[in-house]
């Protein structure tokens, strides 16, 4: 989808918003102002490179654009193979989903964009928020996936979801969001364009929420021999496990994380600045 001309792609600035308490279970509640992991020992395996290679944007235009189109068929490949057990493999995340869903804050007729919607598990959670006069937005580039989200919705007879298949790197959005989930999809938090260009179209104030799986602990390492098999399943990238929700420090200032499952998962909330 085209980017419409002069639309602003940058990201706002937040405000601070500190709504949740910490829960029983969780093993940390703190604002987002730790340094950076950059290598995670993991049952003696560095995860992520010391000395990461130069990124494609530093060897210049050409080289990025063909080192996204790569990347981004490379999730639509997996997604292809993987739409049919992915609700299977997903259901033990329904807690946290629906928590992400909750932490959205959403009332009756609010606009939401379920980022990397997939086959729609966030859907009936939404859909009890908003209400049939709210609109859910789910964007997603894997026509697989998409066709089950739509049949989910066929089913339960939602006519207020739009599905776009779009990278979220392209999307265009034709509404200015209230809100904004992203759950589960380590390929779009890791991804700096899609970030910048699905906030930049949410309207100021606008809540973000975004949950997902991340390196446990190092005393847990069940866990995360699990969360390896899952990573590699489901995503391109085993990069920022440690520490997911780095890229969107910039965008969301006053952003809030919970560690969650031994440090296996995470939610992290905030909300886009009042004013541009
Ligand atoms: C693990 S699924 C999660 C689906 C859903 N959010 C959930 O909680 O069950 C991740 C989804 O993100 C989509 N996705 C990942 N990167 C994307 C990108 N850059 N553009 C569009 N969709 C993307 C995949 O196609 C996939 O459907």
């Amino acid at each position: 989808m085209a980017e419409p001309e002069g639309r602003s792609k940058k990201a706002r600035q937040a405000k601070a918003d500190n709504g949740h308490g910490r829960a029983p279970g969780e093993d940390t509640v703190a604002r987002d102002d730790e340094p950076p992991i950059s290598v995670v020992p993991l049952i003696g395996v560095e995860l992520e490179s010391p000395q990461p290679e130069p990124a494609p944007a530093e060897q210049g235009p050409q080289a990025a654009a063909d080192a996204r189109r790569e990347r981004l068929a490379r999730i639509a490949r997996l997604y292809a193979v993987n739409a049919g057990t992915h609700d299977m493999h997903a259901a033990a995340a329904e807690p946290i989903r629906r928590r992400a869903v909750a932490a959205l804050e959403l009332g009756e007729g609010a606009v939401v964009v379920d980022v990397g919607c997939g086959t729609g598990l966030s859907f009936p959670a939404l859909e009890q928020a908003i209400g049939p006069g709210g609109r859910i937005v789910g964007l997603d580039l894997s026509p697989e996936m998409l066709e089950r989200a739509r049949s989910r919705c066929d089913k339960a007879g939602w006519a207020n979801v739009e599905l776009v298949e779009t990278s979220i790197e392209e999307a265009d959005l034709a509404v200015e969001p209230d809100a904004v989930l992203i759950s589960f999809a380590h390929d779009v938090t890791q991804s700096p364009e899609a970030l910048a260009n699905v906030l930049g179209q949410a309207r100021p104030g606008a809540r973000v929420v975004v949950a997902g799986a991340k390196w446990a602990a190092w005393w847990a390492p069940g866990m995360n021999s699990y969360l390896w098999t899952l990573a590699a399943q489901y995503s391109t990238t085993f990069d920022g496990l440690a520490r997911p929700w780095g890229r969107l420090s910039a965008l969301v200032p006053d952003l809030r994380v919970e560690t969650l499952l031994f440090g296996g998962a995470y939610l992290a909330q905030g909300r886009l600045p009042a004013g541009r």
